[in-house]
C-alpha cells in the first residue's frame, strides 16, 4: 500500500484540537524500559516471509485462554468466558504491568470488552489508597457490545470510573483511498474525560484484518486521537503481529504520527508507541 499522507489529513494528526483540553496537573508520561522487537527488525522479518500472516500466532482455544487466565478472581467473579474476540490473557497481563509502571490516570480504550474491566480493575487496585481516582473511557463500534461491556463494568463495580461510549464505524475518503474507522466525536470524548487529556491509549478496535474485519480499520485511530493526548502518552495496539497491523505501524512510524518503540511478543503482539 502506498504511504498515506497521515500528517496532511484534515481533521487528523497535526490539526489542533477544537476543545480546550487540559493536562492532569501531575501527569508525568515517560518512556518504558521494556524489551520489544524493534519495528525495523519486524519489517525486515515480515519481508522475508512469503505466507500471509506468517508472524501472527494461530488463535488459542477458549479453554487455553481460560486456563491462562485462571487464578484471577475477577474472571471467576464475572463468570467471563473467553472467545476469539477477547484480548489474549498474556496481552492483558502485559498491559497491567505497563499500567503499573507508567501509572496513567486518564486512559482511552478503543475496542471494549474484557480488557476494559481487567485494566480498570487493575487501576482501582493501584490507586485505592489515594483520593485522586482515575478515568477510563472505552469506545466501541457496536451498540450491542458496548452494552455488554457496560454490564461487565457494572458487575465488576467499576461504573464510577469507567465510561462506555458507542461510536459507529464510518468511511473516510482521502483522494483515491477510503478507510473505515470510528466516527471520532471530540465533544463526546471531551465530556467523558472532563476535558483531561488521555495519558494512555489502548487500541483493540475497530474489528481489524481478521475474519469479518475491515483490514485497515485501525489505521486512522492513533492519528485521530493524538491531538487530544498528553505528549509522550503511551499508545498500545493489540494484534500487532498481523500483516495489516504491521503495515499500519509502518505508516504511523513513517508519517511520524507516532514514535514506535516496538512490538512485545505476547499474545497476538502488543505494539508500544508514544505520542510525539
Ligand atoms: C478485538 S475486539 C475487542 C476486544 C476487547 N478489547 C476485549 O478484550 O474483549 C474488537 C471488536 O470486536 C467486536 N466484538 C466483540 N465481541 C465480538 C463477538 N463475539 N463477535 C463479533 N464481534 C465482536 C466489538 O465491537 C469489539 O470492539
Amino acid at each position: 500500500m502506498d504511504l498515506l499522507p497521515i500528517k496532511d489529513l484534515k481533521d487528523f494528526s497535526c490539526q489542533p484540537a477544537h476543545k480546550d483540553w487540559k493536562d492532569r496537573p501531575d501527569a508525568r508520561p515517560e518512556y518504558l524500559k521494556i524489551n520489544t522487537i524493534p519495528s525495523s527488525e519486524l519489517y525486515k522479518l515480515r519481508a522475508l516471509l512469503i505466507k500471509q500472516n506468517s508472524l501472527f500466532p494461530p488463535a488459542k482455544s477458549q479453554s487455553q485462554m481460560a486456563q491462562e487466565a485462571s487464578g484471577n478472581s475477577l474472571f471467576e467473579r464475572l463468570g467471563y468466558v473467553f472467545h476469539n474476540y477477547s484480548m489474549d490473557p498474556q496481552s492483558l497481563l502485559a498491559i497491567k504491568e505497563i499500567i503499573s509502571v507508567l501509572r496513567p490516570r486518564v486512559v482511552l480504550e478503543l475496542g471494549s470488552g474484557i480488557s476494559t474491566v481487567v485494566c480498570a480493575d487493575h487501576m482501582r487496585q493501584l490507586y485505592e489508597r489515594d483520593s485522586q481516582g482515575f478515568c477510563y473511557v472505552t469506545v466501541d463500534q457496536s451498540a450491542e457490545y458496548i452494552s455488554e461491556t457496560r454490564a461487565l463494568v457494572d458487575r465488576a463495580g467499576l461504573s464510577d470510573f469507567v465510561k462506555c461510549l458507542h461510536s459507529p464505524v464510518v468511511p473516510y475518503i482521502f483522494g483515491a483511498s477510503g478507510f473505515s474507522c470510528y466516527q471520532f466525536n471530540e465533544e463526546m470524548l471531551f465530556d467523558a474525560f472532563n476535558g483531561l487529556r488521555p495519558e494512555m491509549v489502548i487500541i483493540d478496535g475497530p474489528v481489524g484484518g481478521g475474519a469479518n474485519g475491515v483490514p485497515f480499520a485501525r489505521l486512522l485511530t492513533a492519528p485521530a486521537v493524538r491531538r487530544f493526548c498528553v505528549p509522550k502518552a503511551c499508545v498500545l495496539m493489540d494484534d500487532a503481529l498481523r500483516d495489516t497491523e504491521i503495515e499500519i505501524i509502518r505508516h504511523w512510524e513513517m508519517s511520524k504520527a507516532l514514535h514506535i518503540q516496538g512490538v512485545k511478543a505476547v499474545g497476538r503482539g502488543l505494539m508500544i508507541g508514544y505520542i510525539p
